[in-house]
């Protein structure tokens, strides 16, 4: 069974003229452990994209399907790293997370609050408030909620946003390990090549591209169709 899957995906924002949505009769399917790179210039629908599968957002017409049920009641089977981080300023990493893992119902909470955080290297920092918190300090707490519950499909907007390269390579490491399904936007080329199995291209809500197999020797054949498209 395909983990992710996009029906006729169609979805546009109160306020979009109807003629021009952010995402178009988009289909596509990802099995497990397939990691799909989502390209494309910026507007394109990237983050549109992810929003429906992350559960936040409904279409207008089509499906967005994780393990065959609608992303809205699978949430559970969800990661998600995003310039929004969804963290609560005024409590701790580790209090952020336990308000998650409670909500996902994450056996023995407390010790795997402090094994994530651990893993993001946030150990030390754990009790302070996330406001107090850097950007990039901030981002690895987001990366630590995302992978909490240990969901099989993970969806990656930009997750570099403000990471140094440590983290990056955090990022290297979920991305790849324990064989989940992603969906990653990124426009860091390189490091999203190294990354993907599978990539697709949008551009003004339209799948354009799509390349099954993915390899850095690609890197300026794509960077020159993007170019194109950006124009
Ligand atoms: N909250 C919103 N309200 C109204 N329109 C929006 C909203 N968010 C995005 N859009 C519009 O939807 C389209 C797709 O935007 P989206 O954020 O999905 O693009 P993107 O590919 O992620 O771009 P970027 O590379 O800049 O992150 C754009 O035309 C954008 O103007
Ligand atoms: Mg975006």
């Amino acid at each position: 069974m395909s983990l992710v899957r996009a029906e006729g995906l169609t979805a546009r924002y109160p306020g979009q003229p109807v003629g021009m949505p952010a995402l178009i009769d988009v289909n596509l399917e990802l099995a497990a452990g397939e990691r799909l790179l989502l390209l494309g210039p910026n507007g394109a629908g990237k983050s549109t994209f992810i929003r429906l599968f992350a559960g936040l957002m409904r279409a207008a017409s089509g499906r967005a399907l994780v393990a065959g049920q609608p992303a809205r009641s699978a949430r559970a089977l969800v990661g998600v790293v995003s310039h929004a981080t969804y963290l609560y300023d005024e409590l701790s990493a580790a209090e952020n997370l336990r308000l998650y893992a409670e909500l996902y119902g994450v056996a023995q909470p407390a010790d795997r609050v402090a094994t994530v955080l651990s893993q993001v290297g946030m150990a030390r920092l754990a009790d302070v408030r996330v406001g107090r918190l850097s950007r990039g300090q901030q981002q690895r707490v987001t990366i630590a909620r995302a992978v909490l519950h240990e969901p099989p499909v993970l969806l990656l907007d930009e997750p570099e946003t403000g990471l140094d390269a440590a983290a990056t390579g955090l990022i290297e490491h979920l991305t790849l390990g324990g064989g989940r399904t992603v969906v990653l936007t990124t426009h860091n080329l390189a490091t999203g090549l190294r990354l993907g199995t599978h990539l697709a291209i949008l551009s003004r809500g339209r799948i354009v591209y799509e390349q099954a197999g993915v390899s850095l020797s690609d890197l300026g054949a794509l960077t020159d169709r993007l170019e194109r498209l950006a124009r």
